[in-house]
């Protein structure tokens, strides 16, 4: 990164962007990446050398061995995840980068987990359709102060703690939802097991990543989810628990806002969403099915198939101005051909009206109509295309009217999910 010092990677849709895969990509010019919000819930796909990874809490710089990666205090950690996704990718004899984990970093537990599903069955029809991986229950604790953070657990008096937290628990789950209670001794032991693997790792990351940012180094800021999830700027309440937009790359890594100087919104070439919650331009039908088999719409993290719409500009918008995003990057091109046509939604309609404007409630936003502008497909195969100026006509033109339409810079696109299928329009770093 010559120009910047830093650079934020933020999803701009409803996740699942291909953030990990340009994280990765942009990451070979970057001394370090930052994790600054979401935990376990996210799930990033990276491919190179032939080989799929995935990453769910940890940085996807950790794949470059001169990476340094770093979880930020705006993440909340499950160790037990942490330690097998280290592990699990130790296995594949890669050399991995350093790995540091903010010492305000708040804990994940299996008590967190039980709470996400009890909660969640009790909305019934309403259900937000979680990861089920207790991130709300996390934050909910780290809101209400009396969330665990990882640099208690070195404290002479944590059992104490942990174990009249964990009694609150218990008292929250048998009272409320008639769960059996949980054994603190064996919780408590596995915890102490999990945190000498990794206590050499935890430090103040904010201080570190200000240090390295004054001395030169640069920092990719890897997001997780996307805008549309964020618990302010999002699609409430069907959001995750954390502020996804690029702003929050400063309070969750510990460091001044003017440091978030230079933010990529990834951009997803049509839209998808897993969980519940309106999705305007969603196309339950061939079209729909037709994109999610091409472009193996399933989550990586639970599995789960994605719902599928046109690209949203409205939603683009809101993530153009509630993160700040200097430039698009353009992700899952290829999945687009083959339709006859594509649409593109510029406006929507609500009650009678034409409006920009996301409305504040799911019920108003379940009933805004997208109006679209229809462009021409293309047939021809773009996996091996390696210009702008390769792309077919139809794609070209796809990709200006993103650009018009949002008045945004598209500065590049992906045409498949290896490291080599990215093609840069123009070089931002
Ligand atoms: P993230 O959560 O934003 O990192 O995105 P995910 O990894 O959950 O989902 C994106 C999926 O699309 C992954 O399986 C990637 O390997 C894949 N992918 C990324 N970019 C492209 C692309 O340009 N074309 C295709 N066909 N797949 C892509
Ligand atoms: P990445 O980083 C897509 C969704 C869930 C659910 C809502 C709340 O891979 O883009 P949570 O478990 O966070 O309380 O769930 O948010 N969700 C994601 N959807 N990609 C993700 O991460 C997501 N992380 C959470 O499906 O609708
Ligand atoms: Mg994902």
């Amino acid at each position: 990164m010559e120009k910047f010092k830093t650079l934020t990677v933020v999803g701009t849709q409803w996740g699942d962007e291909g953030k990990g895969k340009m994280t990765d990509y942009f990451a070979q010019q970057a001394n370090i990446v930052a994790r600054f919000a979401g935990g376990d819930n996210a799930g990033h796909v990276i491919k190179f050398n032939g080989q799929k990874h995935k990453v769910t809490i940890i940085p996807s710089g950790i794949f470059n061995k001169d990476i340094v990666n770093v979880i930020g205090n705006g993440c909340v950690v499950n160790l037990k995840s942490l330690v097998n996704e280290y592990n699990k990718i130790k296995e594949t004899g890669l050399e991995l980068g350093e790995l540091y984990i903010s010492d305000r970093a708040h804990l994940i537990f299996d008590v967190h987990k039980e709470i996400d599903g009890l909660q969640e069955e009790a909305k019934g029809a309403n259900k937000i359709g979680t990861t089920k991986r207790g991130i709300g229950p996390t934050y909910q604790d780290k809101v209400s102060r009396i969330g665990i953070r990882l640099g208690e657990l070195s404290e002479p008096n944590f059992k104490e703690r942990f174990y009249s937290f964990m009694e609150e628990k218990n008292q929250y789950i048998s009272k409320i939802y008639k769960s059996p209670k949980i054994d603190v001794d064996v919780e408590y032991k596995e915890l102490m097991r999990l945190f000498e693997i990794i206590k050499v790792n935890v430090i103040d990351t904010g201080e570190y990543l200000y240090n390295e940012i004054k001395a030169g180094k640069k920092v990719l800021f890897e997001g997780a989810q996307g805008v549309m999830l964020d618990i302010d700027h999002g699609t409430y309440p069907f959001v995750t628990s954390s502020n996804t937009t690029a702003n929050n790359a400063s309070t969750g890594s510990g460091l001044p806002n003017k440091m978030i100087s230079n933010v990529m919104g990834v951009v997803k070439a049509y839209t998808t969403r897993v969980g519940a919650g309106a999705i305007p331009t969603e196309q339950d039908n061939k079209i729909g099915d037709y994109i999610r088999e091409k472009g193996n719409e399933y989550g990586s993290n639970t599995g789960r198939p994605r719902r599928v719409g046109w690209l949203d500009c409205v939603a683009l918008k809101n993530a153009i101005r509630t993160s700040g995003i200097d430039y698009a990057f353009i992700t899952l091109l290829d999945v687009l051909t083959g339709l006859e046509e594509i649409k593109i939604c510029t406006e929507y309609e609500l009650n009678g009206k034409r409006t920009s404007i996301i409305p504040s409630t799911n019920s108003q936003y379940e009933k805004c109509i997208p109006i679209y502008k229809t462009m021409k497909g293309w047939t021809e195969d773009i996996t091996g295309v390696k210009t702008f100026k390769e792309l077919p006509k139809a794609a070209i033109e796809y990709l200006k009217k993103i650009e018009a339409v949002c008045g945004i810079e598209v500065i590049g696109f992906s045409v498949g999910p290896d490291r080599t299928q990215t093609i840069i329009k123009r070089n931002i770093i």
